[in-house]
């Protein structure tokens, strides 16, 4: 069959990458889609049952590290485009474990760069786009200047916490290994446009949350201790606030950035929607009890105060102005519907959650890919 044009998705089997694969496959039957996926822990192929049979798609497991691999996946597939989630992705691992975090996001970032322009420089560059995913924790973090929010505000949660946010031209002052080695991935692309003329587009998210998303994570860690009852680990006092948007809005961002975004641009995505931790664990638990028929107030003797997070910013806001000005995105979710859908799908899905947390999906795939 033949294709208008081949994209590769890194990290399409993680949590962001499944639904942006997903979007494309879907969107796109005239390009061919393979998803680049190293399958770690992080990484499952259940994501996207529903696309895998789909004739523009197709599944490579590779190391976005093996530069050789990389570069032969490129070229034998004229690969003209490449959007680039792979990446270990959780700021507690981080601290544990810094090295796998500089290995995977900065080297492996590094290398998928130079395979790519290996094979587009000769060729002009012509019809090829590198876009970085990466994250509003490069900013580092916001003070609580309004520490009960803004009282005329009409978002949900009481934000905006503070008056300043996080802009495209904000200085990079990430704090966690994660969000240095992001950071430094997002240098090394616009090192790439700016040396080499490499077509490339940056964009920093605010936190994701909905279905398929790792429960290492607070939303779907906290959903499914609540359905156990077992304890919510909240870290410090919870006064920590993040800046939620619907997975698949920030896929619809993707694709328009993909697409109509300019070369050698940032877009920051977000959508305006801050929630104090605490606030937020107390509508986990409010919707997850009604949608379980249990009573109100039941669980909420389930929060437990324990350890901060190590260098745990403080406050996270995105200003999404410019992407919503310049090419019309916006958030199609209320975060009241948004996290409805999220709780419903992880109580309907509890053998998803069970596979990835029992490990046993990891030995499938890695007997089906070995
Ligand atoms: P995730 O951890 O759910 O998925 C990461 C995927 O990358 C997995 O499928 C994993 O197998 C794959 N991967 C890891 N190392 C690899 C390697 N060396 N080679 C090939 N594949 C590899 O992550 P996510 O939450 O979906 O995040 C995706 C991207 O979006 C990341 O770059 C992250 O920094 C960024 N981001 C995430 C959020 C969020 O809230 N989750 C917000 C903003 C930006
Ligand atoms: O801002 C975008 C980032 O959001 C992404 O780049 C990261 O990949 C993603 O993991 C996420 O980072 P956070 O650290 O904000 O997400 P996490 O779900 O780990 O934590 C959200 C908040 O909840 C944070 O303030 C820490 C707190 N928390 C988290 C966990 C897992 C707890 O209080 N208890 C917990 O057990």
């Amino acid at each position: 069959m033949e294709f208008e044009r081949t994209i590769i998705i890194t990290g399409g089997a993680g949590f962001i990458g499944s639904h942006v694969v997903r979007l494309f496959v879907n969107k796109y039957p005239e390009y061919k889609i393979i998803n680049l996926d190293k399958l770690t822990y992080a990484g499952n192929l259940a994501n996207l049952k529903d696309v895998e049979d789909k004739p523009n798609y197709q599944f490579v497991k590779a190391d976005i590290c093996d530069y050789e691999s990389i570069k032969e996946i490129i070229s034998t597939n004229n690969v003209t485009g490449i959007i680039h989630l792979a990446a270990e992705s959780h700021v507690d691992r981080s601290i544990v474990d810094p090295f796998t975090f500089a290995r995977t996001n900065v080297m492996g970032t590094l290398s998928l760069l130079q395979a790519a322009r290996e094979f587009w420089e000769p060729k002009g560059w012509a019809g090829c786009r590198f876009y970085h995913i990466s994250t509003d924790e490069v900013y580092g973090a916001l003070e609580l200047t309004k520490p009960e929010g803004d009282p005329d505000a009409k978002e949900c949660g009481g934000g905006p916490f503070g008056d300043d946010f996080f802009t495209e031209s904000t200085k990079y002052q990430p704090h966690s290994p994660y969000s240095a080695a992001k950071a430094s991935s997002d240098h090394f692309v616009r090192a790439y446009h700016d040396t080499y003329g490499m077509p490339t587009l940056v964009t920093n998210c605010s936190n994701n949350y909905g279905p398929f998303q790792f429960p290492e994570k607070l939303i779907p860690l906290f959903i499914n201790n609540i359905r156990h009852r077992r304890p919510l680990p909240v870290y410090g006092k919870g006064e920590n606030v993040r800046d939620w948007l619907y997975v698949v809005d920030h896929a619809r961002a993707i694709d328009l950035i993909f697409h109509e975004g300019k070369i050698g641009e940032t877009y920051n995505i977000g959508g305006f929607n801050e929630w104090k931790n605490i606030d937020l664990i107390k509508v986990l638990i409010k919707t997850t009890d009604r949608l379980l028929g249990r009573p109100e107030g039941s669980d909420d003797d389930l929060i437990t105060f324990v350890t901060d997070r190590k260098g745990h910013d403080m406050r996270y806001a995105i200003d999404s102005t410019k992407l919503k000005e310049e090419l019309g995105w916006e958030p199609s979710l209320q975060f009241e519907e948004g996290i409805e859908k999220t709780v419903k799908w992880y109580l309907e899905n509890q053998d998803w959650l069970d596979n990835v947390t029992s490990g046993d999906y990891m030995k499938y795939y890695e007997q089906m890919y070995k």
